[in-house]
This record gives C-alpha cells, structure tokens and sequence, in this order.
C-alpha cells in the first residue's frame, strides 16, 4: 500500500503521541572538568593584555592548588564539561555460587554503612579535613561499601558539599541516563543533581538499584541531605550488594544468572492504532511504522541499547522498550569480589504492585527472563525478602553525606510527607570523554523540556 501526504501526516500524530509518551514514561528513578585549563581564547585587546601576566600566573598557581587537593579554583562551571558515565565493567562469568556464598557465610563482614561523627576539632578543619583523610577515606569506602558522614558542618550547601568532594579528588561524571533528560540538576555547575523529592512522587517508593545500565554505571555516589522531609519519612536507604548475593537462595541465584534477566523501561499500549481506517495504514504497518520511530528518535536518547517489542504482558498492542539481557551479578571492578547487581527490587512490576507505587502504567517498568518470559512470583519473593533483609535505613540530617560504592551497593528512598530535599553527585574513573558538544546540548535541551513539561518540575 503507498502511504499519502495526509496518511503520513495521520501517521505523524501518532508518532509524536507515542514519543511524548514515552519520553514520560521512562525511569526517573536513576569528569573531569575541576582545575581543567580555561578554554577562553586570549584576544589581543588593551583590556586583555592588562590581564595577561596575571592570568599567566594563576595557570603557574594551579598546580600548587592541586598539590594542596583543591583540583582548581573553587566554583568552575562544570555542567558543559562533565564527562559521560563510565562503560559499566562487566566480569560475570565463571562465578561460582556456591563457593563465594559458602566464604562470605564464614565471613564476618565489615559494616555496611561505616559512620564518621565529625567532632568541633575536625569541623574547624574545613576542607582540610577531607584533604587530610582522603586515603583513608577512600580506603574505608573500599573495605564498607559506603561511609556515613554525620555532623559535618561545610556540607550544608551545595558549596561545602562541592567542597568536600573536591577535596576527596573525586571525578564527576553524568548520570548514567543523563542524555535522557530525566534526570534534573539541582545545580549544573556543581554537578549536583537533585533527588526524587518532587511532590507528584512524594508516595511513590524507590526500590533498591544501583545507579547503572547494562551500559553505564557510576564507580561511586556521593548523596548529601539539605532538608529531611518536613513532615514524616523519606529515609534514604542502602542495603550491600555482597550481602544479598549471599542471602538470595543458591537456586534461586543459579536460575537467574543462567536465564539472565532484561528491564523494561516502559509501556505504550497503542489501542488507538486498531482503529486506524485501513485506507491510512494497514494495523501490522502502523505497528511497525510506530516501533520504529519510537526506537529511532526517542530511545537514542536514553543511552541504552533498547528493543521495541509488541505484545508483552499479554496485551498484543503494547509496545515496550526493554534493555538487552544482562547479568544479575558482576564482580566488583577493584575486589573482583562478586555482588547482585541488578535493580529487579526497583523494577519488577510483581514487588511494585505490592507496595506504595503512584507511578502510571505508562511508565511501569518491569523485569524478565532473557528470554523475556515472566519471572515467576515465588522466585522475586525470595529476591525480595534477601534484598529487605539487608537494607539499612539511614536517617541523615541536614549535612550528611552517604559516600556509596555504586558497584557494591545498591541504594532507595521511602515515601514522605512534606518538603524534601536530597542531592546526589556521581562520580567515574576520571578518564571519560566529555560530552561531544553536539550531544550535550541536545540532551540539555530535552532534559529541560521533559521536566518542566512531562515530569513536572
Ligand atoms: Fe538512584
């Protein structure tokens, strides 16, 4: 059939409902650029050449400030040079289940979050604090899986925050699905991104994940409380990805990593197409005309590698987006200690159903087999029950800091009452590329556009 003008323009309708809502629908749930030389160019007028000595002389400086652990003058716009999320490493094979669940039955885990209490004498520090600690920080964060930093005065803002992870010479990166535009910067320059604090989602319950796709994952996570909820909840939570590899059932962890599993990120169900008059387009032409622009201009967006698969769930006109097929388990980069590493608890629609979820159907994820078969419900019980075992609930207060090893811990948020307002800051390997100019703005674009008009700021 040869499709006409108002065809295509029917067609086009449709295309735009299908990506706006899947652009609505897909997860909210979750570099170097400090001390970098200025790329200003250097332009020979008399004002300028005022400047030059000077400026000539802080470049010469900077050095001595990197030496001091400040990684160049305090308060650099980072938002257009954050590098991308690093490639998540992959090392899940040959893992032997019962082997590493016999060891770490025998062994006595360390705590999993480790907690700092900052006294008068180290808040007088400052940032020397950190300077000071910052190997045995980061040794700490190695062995525990996450720090709790309680009573830190400088961390009360976005400066002092900033401040401290500075000091710590970690690199920021974006977030895994930041080309997306779902997720919203707190503050650009600091790369800080906010939380899921908004009102719409305040009922909404954010299960354990960490913070990756099968493509990209953070190394750490540096989550900072400004305001706990004003009126009741809204606890931050953590729970070691060791410690749920050990807890989940060794038959139930086999058939998992033997099947794999792949995420749905969200639902379209496209009814509306079956009543498409023939002469505009026959249903299975629709259909793939629909698949295709959605895989074509909105899944790009995410970063992820997507397949747009008709009639899951049972319902033969919706359409999905699903992850490839991945492991449930890695080993952690730097340990070779294997973890779960997966994010089912936030995921599966099973455990989402059967607790305080306000997200619409449309943006539903869910969890499968590799081979996209359902998981039965017995088994995402008893992943479940070792997941909840191990969560810790942390009740920080106005600048407390959770620094989290995003390989070995997964993190979530209880529902609240009230004003919240939680920031996070990720961090990768130092190495990554920036953001090609061209993708950068592009996704800074639709990330203003999807929260201001789909997400809701
Ligand atoms: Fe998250």
């Amino acid at each position: 059939m040869i499709i006409g003008k108002r065809e295509i323009a029917s067609m086009q309708l449709y295309s735009r409902f299908a990506v706006a809502s899947l652009a609505a629908s897909l997860p909210l749930t979750s570099g170097y650029a400090i001390g970098a030389p200025s790329s200003t160019p250097v332009v020979a007028t008399a004002a300028s050449s005022r400047c030059a000595a000077p400026l000539a002389i802080a470049d010469m400086i900077k050095p001595t400030l990197s030496m001091l652990g400040a990684k160049g003058p305090a308060g650099d716009n980072l938002g257009d040079s954050l590098p991308n999320c690093p490639t998540t490493i992959w090392q899940a094979e040959d893992i032997d289940v019962d082997e590493w669940q016999a060891k770490y039955n025998a062994e006595d885990m360390p705590a999993c979050p480790y907690e700092i209490m900052a006294t008068p004498a180290d808040n007088a520090k400052g940032a020397d604090y950190f300077i000071e600690k910052r190997d045995e920080i980061k040794a700490l964060l190695l062995k525990h899986g996450t720090i709790w930093l309680r009573g830190f005065d400088m961390t009360k803002d976005p400066d002092g925050f900033r401040t401290f992870w500075e000091s710590l010479q970690l690199d920021p990166c974006l977030d895994p699905i930041h080309s997306s535009g779902l997720r919203k910067f707190l503050s650009k320059r600091d790369a800080l991104y906010e939380e899921v604090n908004k009102q719409s989602l305040s009922r909404h319950y954010i299960g354990l994940h960490q913070e990756m796709t099968e493509k990209r994952t953070a190394k750490f996570g540096a989550f900072v409380c400004f305001q706990p909820a004003t009126v009741s909840g809204g606890e931050f939570f953590i729970a070691d990805g060791e410690r749920i590899f050990r807890d989940i059932p060794s038959d139930v962890l086999k058939k998992l990593i033997d099947r794999q599993i792949r995420i749905s990120v969200s639902n379209l169900d496209l009814e509306l197409i079956e009543a498409l008059p023939e002469f505009i387009a026959t249903k299975p032409e629709a259909m793939e005309k629909v698949a295709g622009l959605v895989g074509e201009k909105v899944a790009p967006k995410f970063d992820m590698d997507l397949d747009m698969i008709w009639g899951t769930d049972g319902r033969e006109m919706r359409l999905q987006a699903i992850e490839h097929a991945q492991s449930p388990i890695n080993r952690h980069p730097d340990t070779g200690r294997p973890v779960w590493f997966c994010n089912m608890h936030n995921h599966a629609r099973f455990l989402r159903e059967r607790r305080p979820c306000s997200v619409p159907e449309v943006g539903m994820t869910d969890v499968y087999y590799g081979d996209l078969k359902v998981i039965e419900g017995d088994l995402l019980t008893k992943v479940n029950e070792a997941c909840e075992k191990n969560i810790v609930k942390v009740p920080m207060q106005p600048g407390d800091i959770l620094l989290c090893d995003n390989y070995r811990v997964l993190h979530g948020r209880d529902v609240f009452e009230g004003d919240r307002l939680h920031a996070v800051s990720w961090f990768g390997d130092g190495e990554g590329e920036p953001m090609a100019g061209k993708t950068a703005a592009t996704g800074d674009t639709m990330a203003g556009f999807i929260n201001k008009f789909v997400v809701g700021e």
